[in-house]
């Protein structure tokens, strides 16, 4: 049995990927700040039949990060996968942000999965077929103007995914991005209240006009990805970016087009 150490586990996409990983036959270690939601969704998921470790932690807090992936690793015999899930945001605009809250986000969005990806990196190279993916976003490659902090984590962890899969290739370990869309999660719901009202059936519909598949993502969606990605199926695949967000990406831009060869069509 392989073991996956996720961040973010406790809920949204991060649990989705533990849940696959264990229908997956993987034994899993769930990393979350969110210590009641944790347990909840740890005991749910042992009751289930799994092999669970849940690590109540700050992954900003870079010495209480390592204990927790020594933890993970002295308890499972090692680790074949570390999915840098876990994300936090602010929406403060350009305008009004400040050093301490651009430095939280980078914190928990960049620094946080640079330096797991250290702690990782012995087990990693152990296992034989170990592997990081880097939940990402869509918004590393376009921003909103409402997130900038967010955005420019999301770029830096793309790249770094790059970094990653050049430096740990010679020692058979992968790195791969996963870039969702628009998944129905508590983060996308905030997502939407800063961009002006709650996720109201107007904007729920307008983002799904944007969505050329015209529904938003389902966890499951990008979980099923993720942990096909940690398997022998794609041992081939590293240093690069997969996109799950029906469409929306390419859209953008093709919307934007639309808009500008016929004005006042488009919302
Ligand atoms: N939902 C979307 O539409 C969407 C789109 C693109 C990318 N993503 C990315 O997918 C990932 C999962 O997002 P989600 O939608 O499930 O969000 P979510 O807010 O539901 O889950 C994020 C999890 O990370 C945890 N977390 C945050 N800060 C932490 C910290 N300091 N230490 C430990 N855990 C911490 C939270 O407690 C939470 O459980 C994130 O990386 C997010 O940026 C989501």
């Amino acid at each position: 049995m392989k073991t996956a150490f996720i961040t973010g586990a406790a809920r949204g996409i991060g649990l989705a990927i533990a849940e696959e990983f264990f229908r997956k036959g993987w034994r899993i270690a769930m990393a979350d700040i969110l210590r009641d939601d944790l347990s909840a969704a740890a005991e749910t998921l042992q009751k289930a039949g799994a092999e669970v470790l849940a690590l109540p932690v700050d992954l900003s807090d870079l010495p209480a990060a390592e204990k927790a992936v020594a933890a993970a690793a002295g308890h499972f015999g090692g680790i074949d996968c570390l999915v840098n899930n876990a994300a936090g945001h602010d929406f403060l605009g350009i305008h009004e942000m400040t050093p301490a809250s651009w430095h939280r986000v980078l914190q928990v969005n960049l620094t946080a999965p640079a330096f797991l990806s250290q702690f990782a990196r012995p087990h990693l190279i152990a296992s034989g077929q170990g592997c990081i993916i880097n939940v990402t976003s869509i918004d590393a490659w376009f921003g909103k103007g409402i997130a900038p902090a967010y955005v420019a984590a999301k770029g830096g962890l793309l790249s770094l995914t790059y970094d990653l899969a050049s430096a740990l290739a010679p020692h058979g370990v992968r790195a791969v991005a996963v870039s969702p869309g628009a998944i129905d999660t508590e983060l996308s719901r905030d997502y939407a209240d800063a961009s002006g009202g709650s996720l109201t059936e107007d904007l729920r519909n307008f983002t799904e006009d944007l969505i050329p598949l015209r529904r938003w993502g389902r966890p499951e969606e990008i979980a099923r990805l993720v942990v096909w990605l940690a398997g022998p199926e794609a041992g081939y695949i590293t240093g690069t970016e997969i996109v799950a967000d029906g469409g929306l990406m390419h859209n953008n831009l093709s919307l934007k087009l639309k808009q500008r060869m016929n004005p006042g069509t488009f919302p």
